[in-house]
C-alpha cells in the first residue's frame, strides 16, 4: 500500500542519512558525569547559537519546559501565559504533579500576547496571595496556528515584565521557525528573555532532544534537576550527534516547510473557503482547517483524510496540518486535490448520522 503523506506533527521524520552516518560514529560518556564529549559540544554549540551562558541537553519538550518551570516557579505560585500555551495545556498536569505550580492564562487572538495583554497577566494582587514568578511566552505559538511574536513586541513584553520584576521564559519549541520567517535573529529572541529552550526533533528533524540555554547558575540548576526528573540519559551523544546536524543544517530549509504550509492553506481555502478564512495567517509550518463549518465533526473530518491518506490531527476542534522534512511540495498538491472528496465524504456521513 501507498504510504500515507503524514502531516500529523512535524516530530514524525526520521533522521537523515548524514544524521545516521555522525550517530553511528559519534564519541560518548557517560552524560549523567558530563562526560559525555557529544553532548558537552552541542550544548556549547547551542548556547553559542543563542548568545546564553550555558545550555542543558534533555530529551523532550515538555522536560524543557518542565525543569524550567521548576527553576523559576515556587509551588503554589503561578506561571503568566496565554491560555493555549502548551505549558498550560498539555502539560498543565505535569506542572501541577512536578512542581505544583499553576497558571494565569489569557486568550490572546492567534495565541499572541501583546505588552498590554501582559501588563494585566503581571498585575500584582494587593492582597499578596496570587504571586506570579514567571512570565512564560510561546513563539511560535503552536494553537495560535505556528503564530510569530515580532521582536518588537517581545522587546515591549520584556521592558513590562522587568518593571513587574517577572522573569521571562521562551518556550522557543519552533523559534526557528520564528526566525526564519520573520527574518530575526534567533539570539535576538534569545536576548530577550531570561531563559529558553528549543526543540532540535521538530522543524529542525533531528529524532530526539530539546535544549535549555540560560545563565550558567540556572543551567546548573537545570542539570541537577534533569538529573532529579528521571533524564540523565548517559550515552546520548548518539543523539546529540544527530542534534548537531540538526541544529547545522535544519534552519536552511525551513523555508521550504513555511512555503508548503502557506500552499496547503491556500488550496483549502480555494476549495472551502468556510474551512479557512485566511491563509495568510499561517505564517509558519502550521495549518488548521475548520471542521464543525464545513459541516462534518473533527474526528470524522480526520478519519476521512486517514482513509484518503492524508494524516493530521485534531488539536482545539480543529484538522490541524504540519509540514516538515520529510513532506514534499507534490505530496501537498496531492492533499490539495484530495482535499475536497474528503470533505464530501465527511459531510455525507454527517448526513447518515
Ligand atoms: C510549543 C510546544 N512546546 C513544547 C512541546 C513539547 O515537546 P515534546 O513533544 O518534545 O515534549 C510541544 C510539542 O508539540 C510544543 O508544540
Amino acid at each position: 500500500m501507498e504510504r500515507p503523506i503524514d502531516l500529523r506533527s512535524d516530530t514524525v521524520t526520521k533522521p537523515t542519512p548524514a544524521m545516521r552516518r555522525a550517530m553511528a560514529k559519534a564519541e560518548v560518556g557517560d552524560d549523567w558525569y558530563n562526560d559525555d564529549p557529544t553532548v558537552n559540544l552541542l550544548q556549547d554549540r547551542c548556547a553559542e547559537v543563542m548568545g546564553k551562558e550555558a545550555a542543558c541537553y534533555v530529551a523532550t519538550g515538555t522536560m524543557a519546559n518542565e525543569i524550567a518551570l521548576h527553576l523559576y516557579c515556587r509551588g503554589g505560585h503561578l506561571v503568566a501565559c496565554e491560555s493555549r500555551s502548551h505549558v498550560s495545556g498539555v502539560e498543565v498536569s505535569s506542572a501541577a504533579a512536578m512542581s505544583g505550580i499553576a497558571f494565569r492564562g489569557t486568550l490572546a487572538p492567534h495565541g499572541q500576547l501583546t505588552a498590554e495583554i501582559v501588563e494585566g497577566l503581571l498585575e500584582r494582587d494587593p492582597y499578596n496571595v496570587e504571586v506570579v514568578d514567571l512570565l512564560s511566552i510561546e513563539n511560535t505559538h503552536q494553537i495560535g496556528g505556528g503564530t510569530i511574536m515580532p521582536i518588537d513586541e517581545l522587546r515591549a513584553i520584556r521592558k513590562v515584565a522587568q518593571e513587574a520584576e517577572t522573569p521571562v521564559y521562551l518556550d522557543g519549541a519552533r523559534i526557528f521557525n520564528a526566525s526564519v520567517a520573520s527574518g530575526t535573529p534567533v539570539n535576538e529572541f534569545a536576548a530577550e528573555v531570561d531563559t529558553l529552550m528549543f526543540c532540535l526533533s521538530k522543524g529542525l528533524g533531528a529524532p530526539i532532544g530539546s535544549v535549555i540555554c540560560g545563565p550558567a547558575g540556572v543551567i546548573e540548576e537545570a542539570r541537577r534537576l534533569k538529573i532529579l526528573f528521571g533524564g540523565a540519559w548517559r550515552q546520548a551523544g548518539i543523539m546529540a550527534a544527530a542534534g548537531l546536524i540538526a541544529l547545522e543544517r535544519g534552519p536552511k530549509r525551513l523555508h521550504k516547510d513555511h512555503a508548503n504550509a502557506r500552499r496547503l492553506a491556500e488550496g483549502i481555502a480555494d476549495a472551502t473557503p468556510e474551512a479557512l478564512e485566511e491563509p495568510e495567517l499561517f505564517e509558519t509550518n502550521i495549518v488548521f482547517a475548520k471542521a464543525v463549518e464545513v459541516g462534518a465533526k473533527p474526528f470524522v473530518l480526520l478519519e476521512c483524510l486517514r482513509q484518503a491518506g492524508v494524516l493530521a490531527n485534531v488539536v482545539g476542534g480543529k484538522i490541524r496540518f504540519v509540514t516538515h522534512l520529510d513532506v514534499t511540495t507534490d505530496q501537498i498538491d496531492e492533499t490539495i486535490r484530495r482535499w475536497p472528496s474528503v470533505v464530501r465524504k465527511a459531510r455525507k456521513r454527517e448526513e447518515r448520522g
